[in-house]
């Protein structure tokens, strides 16, 4: 099966956040990412569990919180009551992973382990068969618009060989600096959820850029199914 689109709403009009996330459904995407930002794990404050609520709300889509925080213990059980069907927290930051994943995975949600570009895949050697999804970060968290780091590409062939090695069913999602001219080079390394921001959100059109990006994504998985 192909890759599947999560639009991040941190470039989204937040005047018109429901508008723009039904758009973003309209065209497509197959669920919903939420940044959340503390200004102490990465220089920037965005959205907490009042608007993840907000969002639960206006989509049947999957709500998936991706949380840049310093202490994710204390705001896994607020973010699953808001809504969220799967909450991913770092590496660098949760001192006693194992136990946050397990909390994660109590609260009802789906559980992701999330790595900084720079830290290496080891790192997920005793969490891996326990972590539902991992999220590669492919720029420094912080911002939407920024460039995607090409290195992760070969990290994320590199965790897809190891998973299937395992016989996991671990997803792997890749977030940051994805757009329309290397979505496919993205989906190529055989990751399940390519994260779009700007990409989505930027242009004032969600929906036509949602599905301009669907639609390579279905092309591309058209091509390897007759290869
Ligand atoms: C970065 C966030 C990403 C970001 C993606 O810290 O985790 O989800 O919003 O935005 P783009 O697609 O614009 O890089
Ligand atoms: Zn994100």
């Amino acid at each position: 099966m192909g890759a599947v689109i999560a639009p991040s709403i941190l470039s989204a009009d937040f005047s018109r956040l429901g508008a723009e996330i039904k758009d973003a459904e309209a065209g497509g995407a197959a669920l919903i990412h939420v940044d959340v930002m503390d200004g102490h794990f990465v220089p920037n404050l965005t959205i907490g569990p009042a608007v993840t609520k907000a969002v639960r709300r206006v989509t049947q889509l999957p709500v998936d919180c991706h949380l840049m925080i310093e202490d994710p213990d204390r705001y896994v059980q607020a973010f699953a009551e808001a809504g969220a069907d799967m909450i991913s927290v770092h590496v660098e930051v949760a001192r006693h992973l194992e136990r946050t994943v397990a909390a994660i995975k109590e609260a009802g949600a789906k559980a992701g382990v999330v790595l900084n570009p720079a830290t290496p895949l080891d790192t997920l050697v005793e969490i891996l068969p326990s972590a539902d999804f991992v999220l590669l970060m492919s720029v420094n968290p912080g911002f939407g618009g920024q460039t995607l780091i090409p290195s992760v590409l070969d990290k994320a062939v590199r965790l897809r060989e190891w998973i299937d090695r395992l016989g996991l069913a671990t997803r792997i999602e890749i977030d940051g600096g994805v757009t329309l001219e290397n979505v496919e080079r993205v989906a190529a390394t055989g990751v399940d959820v390519i994260v779009a921001g700007s990409a989505v959100f930027g242009k004032g059109d969600a929906r036509g850029a949602t599905s301009a990006l669907v639609r390579k994504l279905a092309a591309l998985a058209e091509q390897e199914r007759r290869a």
